[in-house]
C-alpha cells in the first residue's frame, strides 16, 4: 500500500486536519460546507492513487450529494449504492446511477470498479468486515478500495447540557418500550417530559454518569445517583430514567467512564432499571457482571371474574383477623431473607407488625383480603394504587394503575390455589375502584412469587439488576 497522499484543496498534514476539523464543527448548522470540503478532499485524496476521469467509482453506503458532484466533477462513472432507497434519493444528482443494495452483499461481479468508496460508514454497520470483504472483491486488481471511517464513539461526562438530547433518546426508547408495553404511560414518549425525568434524575445529590457522542451527536447516556437507605448498602442507582442509547453495546462504554467514578466514590452495590423487552440492552448490561434482582409487571384488567377453589373462601379482612395479618406480614420477609433469595431487608417482630396493623388497619387507602381454610385464615393480600409504592419510579408507572402490593400464604397451604384466589381478589377489586390495569413487582430469586405472578397474567416491564463490585 502507498503512502497516504496529500490533497490539494484542504493542504496537507495539520493544515488539511485543521480545516477539516473547522469545517466539522459546523456539520450541523452547515452541512454543505462540511461535506464539501469532506467530499472534494476524498475525491483528490482517491486520484492521487488512480485516474478519475472515465473510470468506474462504486460509493457504498453514498453520502450526501457533495461526494456525487466531487467524483462527477472529476469525470468518474460515479454510482451511489445504499440500502435507504430514501437515501439515495436524497444523494444523487441527474446523471448519477443509484443501486438500492446492502454493503454487505453487493449486487457486482467481482472486480468491476476501479474505485469501491466507502465514507463513514464502517462505524454503523453491524459487520464491518464483510462490508470490507465486499468492498474488496468487488474492486479491480491495481484499483483503489478506500474506506474511511470515524471512531465508534468516545465517552465524556454527563453535564446538564446533555439534557434535551437524554431526553430525546429516553423518548424514543420509551415508544420502543411500548410497542411491547402498551399499559406503560404514553406521557415519556414526548422528549419534554423525558427530559424532565432525565432533569430529576440529574438533580439527585450525588448523582454523575456520562454520555457517549457519536458522529457529533449524543448517542447514548447514563446516570446514576445514590439512595440513602442502609438495605441497599454504599449504592449507586441508575433509576429507569437514568440510561438510553441509540445502540445497547454504548452502554459498556458509558458504564466504564461511570463506574469508574462510581467505585472511586466506594458505591459497589449499583443498581440498574432496563427494560425488560430490550434483550439487547439487557445482554449489554449482563455483559457487564450484572444479574436479574427484582421484576416489575403489569397486566390489563380482567374480561371477567373467576372463582377461589372451593376449598378456599377469600373475603375482605376484619378487625378481629389483626392476628392473623401480623403473622403474614412476617413471612414475607422472613421468606425473602433465606436462599436463594437472601433480602438484607430487616425481619421486623410480631409485635412490630401487629402494632402497625393496630394504627393502620382503617386507612381507606389500602385494601386487605384474607383467605381461610376450614374456617381458618392462612393468607392475606393487600391492593392499593401504584402512586403509593415508593418502588415505582415514574417512567415504570402506567397510568391509573392499581397495585397488588402484597400477598402471602403460611407455608404449609402454599400450592392449594390461595395466593391465586388472594391475587385475583386485588385484580377484581383494581377493576371495582376504576383503575385501567394492574401493576406489582417480586423478587426474581424468591422461588415463590417469581412463579407464581406470571401465572396470573402479570407481565415483566422492567427488571432491576444488580452488580456487587467485589472480587
Ligand atoms: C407467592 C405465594 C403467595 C403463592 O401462594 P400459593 O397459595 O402457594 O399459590 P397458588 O397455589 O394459588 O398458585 C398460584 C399459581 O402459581 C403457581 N405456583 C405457585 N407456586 C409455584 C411453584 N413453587 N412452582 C411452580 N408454580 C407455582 C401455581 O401452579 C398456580 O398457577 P395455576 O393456578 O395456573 O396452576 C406463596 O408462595 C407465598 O406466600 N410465598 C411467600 C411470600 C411471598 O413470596 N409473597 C409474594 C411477595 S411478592
Amino acid at each position: 500500500m502507498r503512502a497516504v497522499a496529500t490533497s490539494r484543496r484542504t493542504g496537507d498534514g495539520l493544515g488539511r486536519s485543521l480545516a477539516l476539523l473547522q469545517a466539522f464543527r459546523v456539520e450541523q448548522t452547515d452541512p454543505d460546507r462540511f461535506y464539501r470540503l469532506l467530499a472534494e478532499d476524498s475525491a483528490d485524496l482517491v486520484s492521487s492513487f488512480a485516474p478519475l476521469r472515465g473510470r468506474n467509482v462504486l460509493d457504498v453506503g453514498a453520502g450526501p450529494v457533495q461526494f456525487a458532484e466531487a467524483f462527477q466533477g472529476r469525470g468518474a462513472n460515479y454510482v451511489a449504492v445504499d440500502h435507504d432507497e430514501a437515501a439515495l434519493t436524497r444523494c444523487t444528482l441527474p446523471r448519477t446511477s443509484a443501486v438500492v443494495a446492502s454493503g454487505d452483499r453487493l449486487p457486482f461481479r467481482d472486480a468491476c470498479a476501479d474505485v469501491a468508496f466507502s465514507s463513514n460508514v464502517f462505524e454503523h454497520v453491524r459487520r464491518p468486515e464483510r462490508l470490507g470483504d465486499e468492498l474488496v472483491r468487488v474492486t479491480r486488481p491495481g484499483g483503489v478500495t478506500y474506506v474511511l471511517a470515524m471512531p465508534r464513539a468516545y465517552v465524556r461526562p454527563f453535564q446538564a447540557g446533555d439534557i434535551p438530547a437524554a431526553g430525546v433518546l429516553l423518548a424514543a426508547r420509551h415508544r420502543t418500550h411500548r410497542l411491547s408495553c402498551p399499559l406503560l404511560s404514553l406521557r415519556y414518549e414526548h422528549e419534554s417530559a423525558a427530559a424532565a425525568e432525565v432533569a430529576a434524575a440529574f438533580a439527585v445529590p450525588g448523582a454523575s454518569g456520562a454520555v457517549a457522542v457519536q458522529g457529533g451527536t449524543i448517542a447514548g447516556f447514563l446516570l446514576g445517583a445514590p439512595k440513602t437507605s442502609p438495605v441497599w448498602g454504599s449504592n449507586v442507582w441508575v433509576d429507569a430514567a437514568g440510561h438510553a442509547v441509540a445502540e445497547p453495546e454504548l452502554v459498556r462504554d458509558m458504564y466504564g467512564l461511570a463506574a469508574a467514578r462510581w467505585v472511586q466514590e466506594s458505591r459497589r452495590a449499583q443498581y440498574v432499571l432496563v427494560p425488560a423487552s430490550d434483550a439487547n440492552l439487557l445482554s449489554a448490561w449482563y455483559r457487564l457482571g450484572f444479574g436479574q434482582q427484582q421484576a416489575h409487571a403489569v397486566r390489563p384488567l380482567p374480561d371477567g371474574t373467576s372463582a377461589a377453589p372451593p376449598t378456599v373462601v377469600v373475603r375482605r379482612a376484619e378487625r378481629s383477623d389483626l392476628p392473623a395479618l401480623a403473622g403474614l406480614e412476617v413471612a414475607l420477609p422472613r421468606q425473602q431473607s433465606l436462599a436463594p433469595t437472601f433480602s438484607a431487608s430487616p425481619v421486623p417482630s410480631y409485635e412490630e407488625c401487629l402494632a402497625g396493623w393496630e394504627q393502620d388497619f382503617d386507612d381507606p387507602a389500602y385494601t386487605t383480603f384474607v383467605a381461610e381454610l376450614d374456617g381458618v385464615v392462612i393468607g392475606s393480600s393487600i391492593g392499593c394504587s401504584l402512586e403509593l409504592s415508593g418502588g415505582h419510579p415514574p417512567l415504570t408507572r402506567p397510568d391509573h394503575a392499581g397495585f397488588l402490593a402484597f400477598a402471602a400464604v403460611v407455608p404449609h397451604a402454599r400450592g392449594l390455589g390461595a395466593g391465586r384466589a388472594l391475587g385475583e381478589a386485588v385484580i377484581a377489586w383494581t377493576a371495582q375502584a376504576g383503575y385501567h390495569c394492574v401493576a406489582t413487582d417480586w423478587r426474581v430469586t424468591n422461588l415463590l412469587s417469581s412463579r407464581t405472578w406470571p401465572r396470573l397474567g402479570f407481565a415483566e416491564s422492567f427488571l432491576r439488576l444488580h452488580r456487587l463490585v467485589g472480587y
